[in-house]
């Protein structure tokens, strides 16, 4: 295998874009094998750009063998020679962590930053209470008390010493083992409830499962449990490997049969994951737990076609014609209310009985008659001047027929007279000046 210096030698040309340099020392280096030569030389010869040529090379490392420390340089030269970088500059975790030059030491990945920011953001500036399981030497809880803010609460604990010793009274750091139930319950009784816990402690699977069965069922209602570093399930000296069922990546990936519990008769839906989990989150070495307090899931229709179509309109008529019979329901009741009463006087009636009875409607009837009787006379002597101005009006009109015809003759025989053929022109003229 190549050693550090060598591979910080051929890194350092890839991200200067010099593949013929990194060619060239990779020629020269003597003691490795043909074929990692080969599949090194191919990588150098193939990336299109140094972010990928950096990619490979990590990639390639990795398959033979490489150390950890190695294969991160190779994907931390990757990712600052190409643009993600700024990107995850507004990050205020990430801009946080990157001036972070003379404070405690903060030891990160930094794709965990846009995932924190993704599920923490909600409860910045509020009196949060924040656990964080893994001191260390406090980095991280002077990072979560700036981005929180002042009103939050930021408790620490851990199993060394040294961790108290470093934070040094600036926060609360309680000593103990998180894989202890009654420490973690303890914590809870002292400061909680936590509407954040940070699982960031010693990453083995007895310490991820107990903490977070422990703790889940007692942070707030709507807070949440973030366990870092969840790669260890895959490596056994943390008590994990691939496809191992102790894992804790295995533990949480049965969680989402409590999401799910509903719909399986065997599930168990009573559970505290059952009833109190929101969603399980599942990233590159982190897993995010909601804590939401749950309903029933149930299903329900809205909109869709049927809001235009057949059933709306008929279920719309359903209702204007039930109006529509109520309203005839009760008009034919009256009728027949009044039918019965006219039946019953009737019989009355026919049988001579309750003439009493009908005395006060005859009485009406009587007063009625008489009202219209006077209105009668009234329209007849109302008609009769009418008619007799009628008769006037003609006999004027005929009059002045008379008048009419008279005149007319009169014209006719002065038009025939010589006098009126004669001064002809002179009419004319006089007709002319008076239009001018
Ligand atoms: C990765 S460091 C924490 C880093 C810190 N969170 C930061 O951001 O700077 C892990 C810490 O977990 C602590 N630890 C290891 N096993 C533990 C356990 N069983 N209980 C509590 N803390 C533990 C270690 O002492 C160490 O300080």
């Amino acid at each position: 295998m190549l050693d550090r210096t060598t591979i910080a030698r051929v890194l350092y040309s890839v991200s200067r874009s010099d593949p013929a340099h990194a060619l060239q020392i990779l020629g020269e280096t003597d003691g490795i094998p043909e074929s990692q030569r080969a599949r090194l030389t191919e990588v150098l010869e193939s990336g299109e750009s140094s972010v990928e040529t950096a990619r490979l090379l990590g990639d390639a490392l990795a398959d033979e063998g490489a150390e950890k420390d190695i294969i991160n340089e190779c994907y931390r030269a990757a990712f600052y020679l190409g643009d993600r970088w700024a990107e995850l500059a507004e990050n205020p975790l990430y801009s946080y962590f990157l001036a972070n030059r003379a404070g405690g030491v903060l030891h990160k990945w930094p794709h965990y930053f846009p995932i924190y920011h993704r599920h923490l953001e909600r409860y910045r500036g509020r009196p949060v209470r924040v656990l964080e399981i893994g001191v260390y030497r406090g980095g991280g809880l002077t990072m979560w008390q700036r981005y929180f803010g002042k009103d939050a609460v930021i408790v620490g604990a851990d199993i060394d010493e040294a961790a108290v010793r470093a934070v040094d009274g600036r926060f609360v750091v309680e000593l103990g083992d998180q894989a202890d139930p009654a420490f973690l319950r303890r914590l809870h009784d002292t400061y909680g409830p936590f509407d954040v816990v940070i699982d960031d402690g010693g990453h083995t699977m007895q310490q991820q499962i107990v903490t977070a069965e422990t703790l889940f069922p007692l942070i707030a209602e709507d807070g949440l449990l973030i366990v870092e570093d969840t790669h260890t399930s895959y490596w056994p000296a943390f008590g994990g490997g691939l496809d191992e069922p102790g894992s804790f990546v295995a533990w949480a990936r049965a969680r989402t049969d409590d999401l799910n519990s509903q719909h399986h008769r065997d599930l168990d839906r009573s559970s505290v994951w059952a009833r109190q989990l929101g969603g399980v989150h599942f990233y590159d070495s982190v897993v995010v737990f909601d804590r939401e307090p749950r309903f029933r899931a149930f299903d329900e229709v809205a909109g869709g076609s049927s809001y235009i179509l057949a059933d709306q309109v008929s279920e719309r008529f359903a209702v204007e014609s039930s109006a529509e019979r109520e309203r005839v329901r009760e008009e034919l009741a009256a009728v027949r209310e009044q039918r019965a009463r006219l039946t019953a006087q009737l019989a009355r009636v026919e049988s001579g009985q309750g003439a009493d009875a009908l005395e006060p409607e005859r009485a009406e009837l009587e007063d009625a008659l008489r009202h219209a009787r006077g209105e009668r006379a009234d329209i007849q002597s109302r008609l009769a001047s009418a008619d007799q101005r009628d008769a006037e009006q003609t006999a004027a009109l005929a009059a002045v027929h008379e008048r009419l015809a008279a005149s007319e003759e009169r014209l006719r025989l002065l038009e025939g007279s010589v006098s009126w053929r004669v001064t002809r022109p002179l009419r004319a003229v006089r007709r002319n000046v008076g239009r001018g």
